[in-house]
């Protein structure tokens, strides 16, 4: 199944999908987005992600073409021209196969070149439905490396954080990084070197049982994820700190793992050259995740230990 594209509510064949070259979300990155995923073919926690879409759409004074009730409806229609079809794919972690990605882009238009945003006149809403490629098994069961970047996250006063903006060349830039170094996630500090989240992801350490991950103040993503996370935590009593955290923090923490839509709690085993806690997938993260399988419905989480026949497989 190619990916389903709606575009300004019209159903476009996917390699026909075309926007202007004149739109400011193609020249600027001058638009918002979210990633929603399904369960049971029903997007996850879309109040919050299309709620968010409003955020960012406010915090950069862009007028979306569609309000949050149309979005819903648009994503609705997306996902029903986008049912079946699924090959199926032997490595994928077993709460995926059949589910949906679902990429929302509203940009403020198109118009005569400039930077002023008076000259957009055409705004887009995209929704794309697409197979959800998430993150294999074995990166549950195995953890994934990570690796703190040179590239910083853009201060608060230059791009405010917790809007979803398509303005992303660090974060790609970021993740080039950490990919040239093997690694499968970029941490990015912030200009005096606290850590700030992933390039596509929050990020959380776990110290002699308690939980930590960077307060929103320290200029990053409200991930729907993290929120998610942080509730259940505190549900199961696990003490939780949001408290800015040093990169030693994370290299010396018995347990390091990111959230994110796609990857739900993926384990991270190494930064850069050093190995997190034990080297392995801990017991907070597992149980975590666990929790959050119950929440989301299907499978449970992917025990540990390595899965036989499939080293290494690509994350
Ligand atoms: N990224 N931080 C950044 C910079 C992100 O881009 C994302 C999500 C997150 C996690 O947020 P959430 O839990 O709401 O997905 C944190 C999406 C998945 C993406 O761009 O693909």
């Amino acid at each position: 199944m190619p990916a389903v594209v709606n575009l300004d509510g019209v159903f476009v064949a996917p390699e026909r999908a075309a926007v202007s070259v004149f739109d400011r979300g193609f020249l600027y990155g001058d638009s918002v987005y979210e990633v929603i995923r399904t369960y049971g073919g029903r997007p996850f926690e879309e109040e919050a992600h299309l709620a968010r879409l409003r955020h960012s759409a406010d915090r950069i004074g862009l007028v979306p073409k569609w309000d949050v009730a149309r979005t819903a409806r648009e994503i609705v229609r997306t996902l029903e021209a986008s049912r079946g079809g699924d090959r199926p794919d032997p490595a994928a972690a077993p709460w995926n196969p059949g589910e949906r990605y679902v990429r929302v882009v509203m940009t403020r238009g198109a118009g005569e070149i400039g930077l002023d945003p008076a000259l957009a006149v055409d705004p887009i809403a995209l929704v794309i439905a697409q197979p959800l490629a998430g993150p294999p098994a074995s990166a549950y069961r195995e953890g994934v490396a990570a690796a703190i970047v040179g590239v910083r996250r853009a201060e608060p006063e230059a791009i405010d954080p917790s809007a979803k903006t398509g303005a992303h060349l660090s974060n790609v830039l970021a993740l080039r990084e950490a990919r040239a170094a093997g690694a499968h996630e970029a941490f990015l500090l912030d200009a005096r070197g606290f850590v700030t989240e992933g390039s596509s992801s929050n990020v959380f350490a776990v110290d002699r049982g308690t939980l930590r991950t960077p307060p929103l103040r320290a200029g990053i993503l409200e991930g729907v994820t993290r929120g998610v996370v942080l509730r259940l935590a505190r549900e199961a009593r696990l003490p939780v700190e949001e408290v800015p955290l040093r990169p030693e923090d994370l290299e010396e923490a018995d347990e390091v793992f990111i959230t994110s839509t796609v990857r739900e709690i993926v384990p991270v085993i190494t930064l850069g050259s050093r190995a997190v806690g034990a080297g392995r997938p801990g017991p907070v993260t597992r149980e975590l995740h666990r929790t959050f399988r119950r929440l989301a419905g299907g499978p449970p989480g992917v025990g540990p230990g390595p899965t036989p026949g499939r080293p290494g497989a690509p994350v």
